[in-house]
């Protein structure tokens, strides 16, 4: 491991943040080290391409423009692609230089509210279309994902729009999360519904069309950016970052600032059976706050679901430009927090299993979710030794010792490390991780190819310029 000193100036904002993404393609991209020869497919990855448009900066990390991501790796060579999404909201930022529609925390101005106000609540703006967060492959349709449920779909080749894919009609007055749950037939989606009476609903995505699976009646809808699934369990958490539906209806700010941090409520968690949809238990814990859920799986009366959590919101300030331009910005840390929660007794216990910062948490999903098996967390962490700025390291969590591995290189932040198995592959780290690497020190991005098992440094792809830092990917054997 080597150690780092502070940047003087907050260089990581500069390049990984407060730019817009340089559109190319590039052929046979400079390899450091050597990829391994069974690693043949495509790692897409999705995330903010701009937060500069013409005539106005947007407010926070979430608002911007998307951009995909594609590094095609073939008998040890890879090439590269990237694109903006082609959303409304893009073609409309592109178009006018000016924001028109309601992003997370940025609204178009008043002027521009009225000209694409909606017929169906005459007070709102447009939300936005820009599935920025995530990628998926549902049925045969690759999609990009967002928070709005009109999602993307997206020819693999040129990362070019194909069409909207809209799973869960009449979609304004919805949200909905990137994180959808597979199993081998079905793809599962939490939709928030805004209303006098709001729901959360769970959806089947891949049968468009199709009725909710579970309808839960709530008061006031929280943030929510995941959810849980075990072999026979939704599990819905819901921390007290909620808004009141009527306050929407009128709009006076962006989107999140709608809505208040209530502890007093503390945070609702619902067990629902996915065969009959009906609740089998809720329980109320002490407040906390979660954009991802990690694993989750039943063990005799309990469902044991691992969270990735915060004690309050506050991390959603921090991802405010203002704030993320701060030379000395400190994030607040998420850990891994286990809970375990009782069917019979409907008590909830919970375990931090280790006090290691993590973000963008991944695990072997394909072969391990669900399963109690797992053992490792893979996500951006900040280094215990370099605790100012933004994610600087990777880090692998055993969730069953709550020992960590840190990956750390000096001026490097690391993006999502997304796990993919070896050939043969007997447990959750026995593979590669991939994950795209800003290295303000040559200011530019590099697709880091690390050993899970070591977290050492397989090989490295080095691209000529930087790639702004971004959220969700997958990788797609070929
Ligand atoms: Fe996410």
């Amino acid at each position: 491991m080597e150690s780092g000193n502070l940047n003087s100036s907050n260089s990581f904002f500069e390049l990984g943040v407060n730019r817009n993404q340089k559109i190319y393609s590039l052929k046979n991209v400079p390899v450091q080290g050597k990829i391994p020869e069974w690693l043949n497919g495509i790692f897409i990855r999705n995330g903010p391409g701009m937060l500069n448009l013409k005539n106005r900066r947007l407010n926070h990390w979430f608002d911007a423009m998307g951009a995909l991501h594609k590094f095609e790796i073939r008998g040890g060579k890879v090439d590269y692609t990237c694109s903006f999404i082609e959303c409304e909201s893009y073609k409309g930022a592109i178009e006018s230089g000016e924001l028109k529609f309601s992003e997370f925390a940025t609204d178009p101005c008043r002027s521009i509210f009225k000209k694409v106000q909606s017929y169906v609540f005459p007070s709102l703006p447009n939300m936005t279309d820009n599935p920025k967060i995530g990628v998926a492959r549902i049925g045969e349709k690759w999609m990009a994902l967002g928070e709005t449920p009109m999602q993307l779909e997206f020819d693999p080749e040129t990362l070019k729009k194909i069409g909207v894919s809209e799973p869960v009609p009449g979609a304004f007055a919805y949200k909905t999360t990137a994180h959808p749950h597979f199993d081998k037939e079905h793809a599962y989606n939490l939709v928030v519904k805004f209303g006098m009476i709001s729901y959360y609903k769970i959806y089947d995505v891949a049968n468009p069309g199709a009725k909710p699976i579970a309808s839960i009646p709530v008061k006031r809808p929280a943030y929510i950016h995941g959810f849980g699934m075990t072999k026979k369990y939704f599990i819905i958490t819901a921390g007290p970052l909620v808004v009141v539906p009527i306050e929407l209806l009128f709009w006076k700010r962006p989107y999140i600032e709608n809505h208040q941090w209530r502890p007093q409520d503390g945070a609702s968690i619902w067990v629902i059976d996915k065969a009959t949809g009906k609740v089998k238990a809720h329980f109320n814990t002490d407040p906390f706050f979660c954009f991802h859920h990690v694993n989750a799986w039943e063990e005799g009366n309990e469902v044991v679901m691992d969270i990735n959590a915060y004690d309050d919101a506050s991390i959603i300030q921090k991802y405010y430009l203002r704030e993320l331009e701060q030379p000395n910005l400190e994030l607040p840390f998420g850990t891994i927090r286990r809970f375990r929660l009782n069917l019979a007794t409907k008590k909830a216990d919970v375990q931090i299993l280790s006090d290691a910062c993590i973000e963008l948490p991944r695990i072997d999903y394909n072969r391990f979710n669900t399963e109690s098996s797992y053992q490792f967390v893979y996500g951006v962490s900040v280094h215990p030794e370099q605790r100012q700025g933004f994610y600087n390291s990777l880090v692998k969590i055993n969730s069953q010792t709550g020992n960590n591995t840190y990956w750390f290189q000096k001026d490097c932040y690391p993006g999502e490390p997304v796990f993919y198995p070896s050939p043969n592959s007997k447990n959750d780290e026995d593979g590669i991780l991939l994950s795209i690497v800003l290295d303000t020190g040559l200011a530019s991005s590099f697709l880091l190819i690390l050993d899970a098992t070591t977290m050492q440094e397989i090989a490295r792809a080095e691209l000529p310029d930087p790639v702004v830092y971004g959220f969700h990917g997958e990788f797609f054997p070929q």
